[in-house]
């Protein structure tokens, strides 16, 4: 199991390494260490959590411009590493569904914890420091109060990130979820703060 889910990770590596909007290799190894701990003592098959979590950003618009390809591509390379028909089917329906611009909820357990895993990691720390290498690279300006369309990173936060700790499918994300907003919540006032110079 371990040998076929390190040629997983080198393929992802090979993909992702040098990706610069936050949807890099670690982001999906980091998902991949979300999902485990989420599942633990869950019934799950933690095969296909595993593999969901570290391939689930190959098939995003955000990372391929031409999905279907990645898709095949994805399923061509799973079936070379071994993986039955059965385990990359289902892993391909979840990471279909996972997305947030999507708004569904995956109908496996499977599915519901690869979602909440990426979630965790969009958030608190690492949800910051994503949130404004994406801004940077999509033109975004780091904050405009002035601004209307709420297009800045800065709005990110209230647009989604904020929203996220309700969104979680499982009490066990939640939890990891509140902390990490709480940590967000702290930086946005500190934020406010140093850009009025009310800390000085
Ligand atoms: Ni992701």
């Amino acid at each position: 199991m371990e040998i076929k889910l390190n040629k997983v990770k080198k393929y992802v590596k090979s993909i992702l390494m040098f990706e610069t909007t936050g949807h890099d290799f670690y982001h999906a190894k980091r998902v991949m260490n979300n999902a485990v701990q989420i599942s633990k003592n869950m019934d799950i098959d933690l095969n296909i959590v595993r593999i969901a979590a570290l391939t689930h950003d190959l098939i995003d618009k955000k990372v391929t411009s031409d999905i279907m390809k990645s898709i095949n591509d994805l399923e061509k390379t799973l079936f070379e590493i071994g993986y039955p028909n059965n385990d990359v089917v289902t892993v391909i329906h979840i990471i279909k569904n996972i997305s947030y611009s999507k708004g569904s909820i995956p109908d496996s357990l499977e599915g519901k914890i690869v979602q909440d895993a990426d979630r965790l990691d969009a958030i608190g720390a690492i949800g910051i420091a994503r949130t404004f290498a994406y801004g940077g690279k999509n033109n975004r300006m780091i904050y405009n109060p002035e601004s209307k369309d709420g297009l800045d990173s800065v709005s990110h936060f209230y647009d989604k990130l904020l929203k996220l700790k309700d969104l979680m499918n499982t009490k066990e994300a939640r939890k990891i979820a509140e902390k990490r907003t709480a940590y967000m919540v702290d930086f946005l006032n500190k934020f406010y703060l140093e850009w009025e110079g009310k800390d000085l």
